[in-house]
């Protein structure tokens, strides 16, 4: 979580960030009210629960409890360092860094930064020695990039370089670099030992650090915002070995995540809602050539759920291009797994002639028939289905049949399928079942019935006792929590007067925090009393940024934007609507202090979740609100409170979430 300060980089660069085309690079944001929804990044998210809030500079995903300004969202989603983010969104808006002044300012670059520099440094020494106009080794690569149909504004595109045909070119350029304390890009040339733990330089079998690539074309990897991470570098010489040698993984460079190209194919994959996949650096350069751009290749790697859940940010079909003359049963397998465990449907798509993509469109009418292969790609479980589809079509009775039924939901199973709930399965059973040609109950008995903890509760004897304690709880926290809510949402409205029994004065004046029994609303006031007796407060999202409880943080960001919500709404006087929740809590606390006398009630833990989830059906079912006693779901906070209140628990049933408010 990024640390608030005063004006300086920080503020700077969140001042000039537009958070909405900052998250809607990820994701598809559709305008609400004031804010934006769309599916959060953060989590499997089946219906809108990311609201960014483009005033504040503030997101929240109200199912799993994610939230932050615009540095936050960058470092969450793509685990950067808080200078990295910093530096990331500074460069989108143009803005040059003082780095002095405020935490960052001070802060020595982590080692994620230092690698990123190092390969930014790298990749521009590779692109250098293609370029140059009398080198060698340039003259060699752009020789050889012809010959493969590669034009040089391509070249650029891609960032592809050389790397010479000598020992230690690169090494020689960062010592001298650092003897002279020459600085690249504002920055300094960061230490031999960060080259060679991004594999770029290691030591020769004497012990002096040679280039860990040489003689060879260079393609670097970037990640989806185009900074290189890695490189793969091709043979040039036919007696040298291996063919292609990849960077190492890093901190920077995880293989199984990463895409080769997606930073210039995102735009394309999201625009057609389709990703097509092949097999390395050379067919994702051919295809972008022959204008198919929303190609990606897989590091070496099969095609994971990682891969397909990050491409399911942008789109809903993955197609996987195999050139043999028949995607094998083990890609289909492996294709039909990733269906399961991800959002995204997956095809295969077999290329004629068993030729590979680059070769293809090399051809005449070359393009035209990719594009036909492209349109007749078949869905996963089509491919690894049609056997069994033969054999049922030749099976003689009944019992065969099931019995054939039977193998196939095994198999099934063994993919995953037994992990699919919800609508897509219903989906993926019809599905099956098409393609089988029999009916889905065949293959599926109902969905799995979810039962409720409480249908199987006994009626416990303490459950009216426990009802009140509840109802009694319940409306002291919706009491405490929309006071808390509106003053996050205006922090002003803390520095105005107010009026009570006991006399006119701030809200901070009237309540304190120990008064809040619910601890968010506790915690919530408390940072505001202590940042207000230092000058003025500052807004909701540097206050929820000074939470330290993670999950604490979530409630409170929930109730910072549930309450922008309702001092948006224009006829509303903001604060008499603050007044108001004011007395509303006065009294609250008040009939509490009279109850207390009466009995334990209230200090009496729960024993059980099912106890309390039987007590609040009753609520339920006496037409009182269920939705404010069970709060929404948050990432990381489980337990039970002894007010009955249940949060975060996910074997709860789903019903009991209040989710996005409405
Ligand atoms: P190719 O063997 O076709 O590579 O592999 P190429 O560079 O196009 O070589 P030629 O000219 O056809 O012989 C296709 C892709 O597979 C990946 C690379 O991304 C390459 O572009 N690959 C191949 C590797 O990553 N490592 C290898 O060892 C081989
Ligand atoms: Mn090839």
């Amino acid at each position: 979580m990024s640390t608030p300060s005063g004006t300086n980089d920080r503020d700077r660069v969140l001042e000039a960030t537009d958070i909405v085309s900052l998250v809607a690079e990820q994701i598809r944001l559709d305008p609400k009210g004031d804010e934006f929804v769309g599916l959060c990044p953060f989590h499997e998210d089946s219906k809108p629960s990311m609201y960014v809030v483009p005033r504040k500079g503030f997101y929240h995903c109200f199912a799993c409890g994610a939230h932050g300004n615009a540095i936050d969202f960058l470092m969450n989603l793509h685990r950067m360092e808080f200078l990295e983010a910093l530096e990331t969104l500074a460069g989108r808006a143009g803005i040059e860094l003082t780095r002095i002044g405020g935490a960052e300012g001070r802060a020595s670059a982590g080692r994620r930064t230092l690698l990123l520099r190092a390969n930014a440094l790298a990749a521009k020494f590779f692109g250098r020695m293609l370029t140059e106009e009398d080198g060698d080794s340039g003259r060699l690569g752009r020789s050889i990039l012809e010959e493969r149909g590669i034009d040089s504004e391509t070249a650029e595109k891609f960032g592809l370089g050389m790397a010479p045909d000598a020992w230690s070119t690169l090494v020689d350029r960062v010592e001298s670099f650092r003897r002279d304390s020459t600085m690249v890009d504002g920055d300094e040339v960061p230490d031999l030992e960060i080259f060679e733990a991004a594999g770029l330089v290691r030591p020769s079998k004497r012990g002096t650090m040679i280039d860990a690539f040489r003689n060879r074309l260079i393609f670097a990897i970037r990640d989806e915002l185009g900074r290189p991470i890695a490189f793969g570098a091709r043979k040039i010489d036919p007696e040298d070995e291996p063919k292609y040698l990849n960077s190492p993984e890093s901190d920077v460079f995880h293989k199984g995540g990463t895409m080769y190209g997606l930073d210039l194919a995102a735009k394309s994959i999201a625009k057609t809602r389709t990703a097509i996949i092949c097999e390395g650096y050379t067919d994702v350069i051919a295809l972008h050539i022959a204008g198919f751009e929303n190609v990606v290749a897989t590091l070496g790697t099969a095609l994971t759920r990682h891969h397909a859940d990050r491409l399911g940010r942008f789109c809903d079909t993955v197609i996987l291009l195999f050139d043999g003359d028949l995607a094998g049963q083990r890609a289909a397998d492996r294709a039909v797994e990733v269906f399961f465990a991800s959002t995204v449907d997956v095809k295969l798509c077999t290329l004629p002639d068993g030729l590979d993509p680059d070769e293809l469109l090399r051809r005449d009418g070359g393009p035209a028939q990719f594009e036909k292969a492209i349109a007749s790609s078949i869905d996963a479980p089509v491919a690894l289905l049609a056997d069994f589809r033969k054999a049922l079509d030749s099976a003689g009775g009944v019992s065969a049949r099931q019995r054939i039924v039977d193998d196939v939901i095994n198999r099934l199973n063994g993919l995953g399928l037994d992990g699919v709930a919800g609508v897509r399965r219903s989906f993926i059973i019809d599905q099956i079942a098409g393609i089988l040609g029999v009916p889905a109950s065949m293959l599926d008995h109902g969905p799995r019935r979810f039962t409720p903890r409480a249908a199987e509760t006994e009626d416990h004897e303490d459950t009216r006792e426990l009802a009140v304690m509840i109802r009694a709880a319940g409306g002291r926290r919706r009491a405490e929590e929309s006071v808390v809510r509106l003053a996050l949402a205006d922090t002003a409205l803390l520095s105005r007067t107010i009026s009570m029994q006991t006399g006119d004065a701030t809200a901070l004046q009237q309540f304190e925090h120990t008064r809040f029994e619910d601890p968010p609303c506790r915690e919530a006031w408390r940072i505001m009393e202590a940042t207000a007796s230092a000058g003025s407060i500052p807004e909701g999202p540097d206050l929820i940024a000074a939470i330290e409880d993670e999950g604490i943080g979530c409630i409170v960001s929930a109730l910072f934007v549930e309450g922008l919500r309702e001092v948006s709404v224009p006829e509303v006087d903001t604060a008499e609507l603050f007044q108001q929740a004011a007395d509303t809590l006065q009294a609250a606390i008040e009939r509490d202090g009279r109850l207390a006398d009466r009995s334990d009630l209230a200090s009496r833990p729960v024993a059980s979740a099912a106890e309390a989830l039987a007590a609040i059906n009753k609520i339920r079912a006496s037409g009182s609100d269920p939705a404010a006693i069970g709060r929404r779901r948050v990432g990381r906070v489980g337990g039970m409170f002894t007010d009955g209140s249940y949060r975060g628990d996910p074997s709860m049933p789903t019903s009991f979430d209040a989710g996005s408010p409405e």
